[in-house]
């Protein structure tokens, strides 16, 4: 059987706040697993419980109910520390030190000897990109700089299980692709990842499995692929003659969407793909690929956002404990995409 380094079994947690100690209660009995080699998006709206989840999973918020595991030991037991690394939502750090001086503490507090935590921070200080900032105090840092110093700091000690807050937040589109690389080639070597992400395209390209929730419950579980159907249409992707394209789109009644050098035609049924690959053959345009179109990640997340989505999508599974449960589940939580509008006060 697979090993499984995190398990979440029917956790909950509530805070109680303010001067009346009001009861907010940020997960109710949620439960998942992330299978060693597995990597898991956990995704959500703002407010869903995405961090509390994560918290709880490394120990540094305790369970109100549940219990939550990390490599087979009580969560926050600091052996499962030295196999894992951890990137918070807004990592902190204090504010004079130069990121290398930080990462040679963070070398220093994972058991690493001084040779190789100094050539682990060179590396990952010119891997994130911040070699030009290295004489600067991490203070003066922007935000997408913090951000990856955060993540430099989390894969220094080459942890086995990586779990990364918001890895993407407040990056430029190259520090976003360069992240997304970065974490594919953890991924290829091996290791487990849980990401929390509210960019989904990024959660696409990294995770294989799919934990949604939803005001503290899950909402949709398992693997991206079983989760987002095919759509019904096919796409036809061709490069060079678009000229052609544009006739056969208006033909088929669809249209043509360009990708830079490629471009794409959706037509609603496969024996109109056949017609459209056969005319192809005497064409200029090449004919690249054909797929039946599958739904992303971001429509999962619309479709769910539509009131009463569960009981209308043919859930696969109504279950209740995280091995059963796979698929959309009908007791979610209505899934509103954002937290629910207040109402306006009465007068
Ligand atoms: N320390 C705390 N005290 C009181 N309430 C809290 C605390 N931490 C979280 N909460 C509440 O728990 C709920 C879940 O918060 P959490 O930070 O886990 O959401 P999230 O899914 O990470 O959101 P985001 O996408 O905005 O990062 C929210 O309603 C939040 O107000
Ligand atoms: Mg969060």
């Amino acid at each position: 059987m697979d090993e499984v380094l995190l398990r979440a079994d029917k956790v909950g947690k509530a805070f109680k706040t303010g001067f009346f100690m009001k009861r907010i209660t940020a997960v109710h009995d949620l439960s998942f697993e992330v299978p060693a080699g597995a990597s898991v998006g956990l995704v959500g709206p703002n407010g869903a419980g995405k961090t509390t989840t994560l918290k709880l999973a490394l120990g540094l918020a305790f369970p109100s109910s549940g219990s939550v595991t990390l490599f087979g030991r009580r969560a926050g037991d600091p052996e499962a520390f030295r196999q894992l690394g951890y990137m918070p939502e807004n990592p902190y750090i204090y504010q004079y030190l130069r990121p290398l001086e930080f990462l040679d503490m963070c070398g220093t507090l994972a058991g690493l000897d001084r040779v190789t935590r100094q050539a682990r921070a060179a590396y990952w200080i010119e891997r994130v990109g911040l070699g030009h900032a290295v004489n600067r105090p991490v203070g003066k840092f922007s935000k997408g700089m913090m951000q990856r110093v955060g993540l430099a700091q989390a894969l220094m000690h080459d942890p086995r299980f990586i779990i990364l807050d918001e890895p993407m937040s407040g990056l430029d589109p190259g520090g976003r692709i360069l992240v997304r690389e970065l974490l594919l080639e953890e991924r290829r070597r091996g290791k487990t990842l849980l990401i929390a992400s509210h960019i989904l395209h990024d959660v696409e390209a990294l995770c294989d499995r799919i934990v949604m929730i939803h005001q503290g419950r899950v909402a949709a579980i398992g693997n991206m692929s079983a989760l987002c159907r095919d759509t019904g249409r096919v796409e036809i992707v061709f490069d060079r003659d678009f000229e052609a394209l544009h006739i056969w789109a208006s033909e088929f009644g669809t249209e043509v969407l360009r990708r830079g050098e490629r471009a794409a035609l959706f037509v609603g049924s496969w024996e109109h793909a056949r017609i459209l690959i056969a005319r192809s053959a005497d064409a200029t345009a090449r004919l690249l690929r054909v797929e039946a179109e599958q739904e992303h990640l971001e429509s999962l997340f619309l479709r769910l956002s539509r009131p009463n989505a569960s009981a209308t999508d043919e859930p696969p599974s109504t279950a209740t404990n995280a091995t059963a449960q796979e698929g959309i589940l009908q007791n979610a939580p209505e899934f509103s995409g954002t937290n629910p509008e207040p109402s306006p006060p009465k007068t």
